[in-house]
């Protein structure tokens, strides 16, 4: 009987449960003892490996955060650390990784390449941002969750007729700012993919006043600027109240939302079948909706670009 392992790697997204999942019962049905290994790369450093059964991944698929636990690991930079992670894949005869993450978890899943380990990536992570894919496990749940933080903010922003800044997650990416501001009617959206005007941010928001709008909600994403920043600079221009809210990990957790389960029951049962196919050094991307494959070094080396019209949509339609 072959042996595989599963890992889930970076920033914990929700959804990734149900990809556990998946590839643990699939993998059962073809045949393969399918390890799980906790804590992502540190785990696999430390040998931290266990059977999973397909009863052991029940109860799951409705479950945030990930079983497997997730962890960041620098020190899988180092060579010799690799190869100490290798000698515990050998010794328990395991000769292919999925690894469930984001594009860091995929440098780490090209290292195990460059030692003889045959690797699949499964895209995960709140931010969207692996280039080639349009989807990404965890992306739809976080979205939904700041759309109904800012649904309740709107509550409060509109009876106190007040300014409100709204701070989301995504140091490198904008797209959950950018969508959940398309989606809550948002006045402005601050990424980092888009150098800040903040003159043009300040005339927006007296505009909104002037026309008598009962309130303004900004969104910006945390690599863009913070909250704080934002609304002292605000503040200062228009001599307004204005209040600032900073979502942090709430965004992260919670019940995946259908969309993330079925792509993650789609993305993982896929992972099964490529190793059928003996196909490896790739990760799976979601490309008009069909799940496919693309070498691992192309997606590393892409580009994810932004829809940067829909900032012009949300400036259009927030009037
Ligand atoms: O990659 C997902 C993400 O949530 C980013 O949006 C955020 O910048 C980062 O992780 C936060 O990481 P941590 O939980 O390790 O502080």
């Amino acid at each position: 009987m072959k042996n595989i392992a599963v890992l889930t790697s970076g920033g914990d997204a929700p959804g990734m449960n149900a990809a556990i999942r998946a590839v643990v019962r699939k993998g059962n049905k073809e045949g393969f003892n399918v390890y799980g290994i906790s804590h992502g790369f540190l785990g696999l450093i430390r040998g931290d490996f266990k059977k999973l059964e397909v009863r052991d991944v029940g109860d799951i698929i409705h479950r945030g955060g990930t079983i497997l636990y997730s962890a960041r690991c620098e020190e899988f930079k180092e060579v010799d650390v690799q190869k100490e992670a290798v000698k515990n894949l050998e010794e328990h005869d395991i000769d292919t990784v999925i690894v469930i993450g984001g594009d860091g978890s995929f440098r780490g899943a090209l290292a195990l390449e460059s030692h003889g380990i045959k690797t699949i990536g499964i895209p995960a992570t709140i931010d969207n941002d692996i280039p080639f894919t349009e989807y990404t496990i965890g992306f739809d749940t976080s979205l939904n969750t700041i759309l109904e933080a800012i649904d309740r903010i709107r509550d409060t922003a509109t009876s106190h007729e007040r300014t409100f800044i709204v701070e989301v997650m995504g140091r490198e990416s904008g797209a959950l700012a950018l969508y959940s501001s398309l989606a809550s009617g948002a006045e402005v959206s601050l990424v980092p993919e888009v150098a800040e005007d903040m003159p043009k941010v300040i005339e927006k928001v007296e505009e909104s006043i002037k026309l008598g709008k009962k309130h303004s909600i900004v969104i910006v994403a945390e690599g863009a600027m913070s909250a704080d920043e934002c609304s002292k600079m605000i503040t200062e221009a228009l001599n307004i109240e204005v209040r600032t809210s900073v979502l942090g990990h709430i965004q992260r957790g919670g019940k995946p939302t259908a969309r993330d389960r079925i792509y993650a029951s789609r993305l993982g049962s896929t992972a099964i079948d490529l190793i059928l196919e003996d196909k490896h050094h790739v990760a799976l991307i979601v490309n008009k909706g069909k799940i496919e494959m693309k070498d691992f070094k192309k997606v590393l080396q892409g580009n994810k670009i932004l829809d940067t019209s829909i900032l012009k949509m949300i400036d259009e339609l927030s009037i």
